[in-house]
């Protein structure tokens, strides 16, 4: 049964007063916060806005044409794949032109080894940025064909992955033109969300994204999306207390927004939904070594689980059957979710420490009920305020090009 929509609740709603009571406790922490901020931030925090040399940055926007020079065409798909999200905005792609087709492949210098051990939340970033790459190529008249992994996953000990190889065609008709529009507005939106449901024509469409090999499994009532944060709250938690994950979290957290664009990548505390001095907290947690990093740990884990329980609904991708091309297939299917979202007024967000590791995946089964499946990705979705666009290295940076 969809839910209802309910209008605001009462202060008679045990729901509400507790909502009430977090944001008295953020109110609190921001004032403490702001205190202890400023005498314990970091000399390059509180200097971030002295930015020194910049890397090119990729614009958030996309031509309404195909251009006409093959040279500035294939730059307009490599445009376009470069807005898809990754896993720490981690960006772990680089593109190979050669004789008219273009090479997807996995930089295995920006994977996240205590994150990401088998390197399925890299495939899914790459498999986003396929995506992209073959909506824009379709509205812009093109009928794009895709090899997944030409050379197999270990055919080539040694040597990068290559996730796929997209060709295109020039066809008579334009298509996925909605989801195109969406790809330079789309956002991993990580704000407290209203907490007021996704209709169920809105719930249609999102389905109707996901390809057969993949499975979406919905949750949208309070109890079951409760069992989800639990599960998501513990994974969290897990996950920050693992010495490998900490270090990829040194590596990739960035200390400011202009931190991220100066690196052209990376993500802040902010991004990932602890703001302000919360923020500040949240590093703690995040980070390797720190005298509060213990407090801040079940701190981090509570936080992320109300923000769980905020959602309108929650999606969980899962494969019914695994195969080499899984992860890059979810993570077309995660970001074809992700646009439609966006085009529907929608907010999501990616939510992967509860797929990163067997424990986490066997808890969010348990609470979708779908214990014969893998869990791949989760995706909180509802309403909130969007949130600016973060940084990608600019397209010329990270292609190649072999013969014209
Ligand atoms: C496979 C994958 C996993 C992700 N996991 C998380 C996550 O656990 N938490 C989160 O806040 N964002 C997550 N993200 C979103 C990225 O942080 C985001 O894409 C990146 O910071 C760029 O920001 P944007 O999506 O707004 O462009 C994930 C994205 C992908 C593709």
């Amino acid at each position: 049964m969809p839910k209802k929509f309910r209008p605001e609740s009462g202060p008679s709603d045990s729901r509400a007063v507790f909502r009430t009571l977090t944001l008295d406790r953020r109110r609190f922490l921001v004032l403490l916060g702001g205190a202890t901020i400023a005498t314990a931030m970091p000399p390059a925090f509180a200097w971030a806005a002295k930015a020194s040399e910049r890397l090119p940055l990729q614009p958030w926007s996309l031509p309404d044409l195909m251009p006409a020079a093959p040279h500035d065409a294939v730059a307009a798909l490599v445009g376009a794949a470069i807005l898809a999200p990754s896993h720490w905005n981690s960006q772990p792609w680089r593109f190979e032109h050669d004789d008219g087709q273009l090479r997807l492949v996995l930089d295995p210098a920006r994977t996240l080894p205590g994150c990401d051990p088998d390197l399925r939340f890299a495939q899914m970033s790459l498999g986003a940025a396929l995506e992209n790459m073959l909506v824009a190529a379709r509205a812009w008249g093109q009928q794009p064909t895709v090899q997944y992994l030409p050379w197999g996953l270990t055919s080539r000990p040694g040597a990068p992955l290559v996730a796929a190889t997209v060709g295109w065609q020039p066809t008579e008709a334009r298509r996925d033109g909605a989801l195109f529009a969406a790809i330079a507005a789309r956002r991993s939106n990580a704000r407290t969300y209203e907490g007021r449901g996704i209709t169920i024509t809105e719930r249609a469409a999102l389905h109707s994204q996901v390809p057969e090999e993949i499975r979406l499994h919905w949750l949208e009532d309070k109890r079951g999306i409760a069992r989800a944060a639990n599960a998501v709250s513990d994974a969290v938690v897990a996950s920050a207390r693992d010495s490998r994950v900490r270090a990829d979290h040194q590596a990739w957290l960035r200390e400011s927004d202009g931190d991220a664009r100066r690196r052209g990548d990376g993500v802040t505390a902010e991004r990932l939904g602890y703001d302000g001095p919360l923020g500040w907290v949240a590093e703690r947690g995040l980070r390797p070594g720190g005298h509060f990093r213990r407090w801040s740990l079940g701190w981090l884990g509570h936080e992320t689980g109300e923000l769980v329980r905020a959602s309108g609904a929650l999606a969980l991708l899962t494969a019914p059957r695994r195969t080499d091309s899984t992860a890059i297939v979810a993570g077309q299917a995660y970001e074809r979710l992700a646009l439609k979202a966006t085009s529907l007024g929608l907010a999501q967000q990616p939510l992967s420490a509860v797929t990163q590791s067997e424990a986490g995946r066997a808890g969010i089964a348990r609470a979708f009920g779908v214990g014969n499946e893998e869990p791949l990705l989760l995706v909180r979705l509802g309403h909130a305020r969007t949130v600016p666009a973060s940084p990608r290295r600019a397209a010329a940076l990270v292609t190649s090009w072999h013969r014209a």
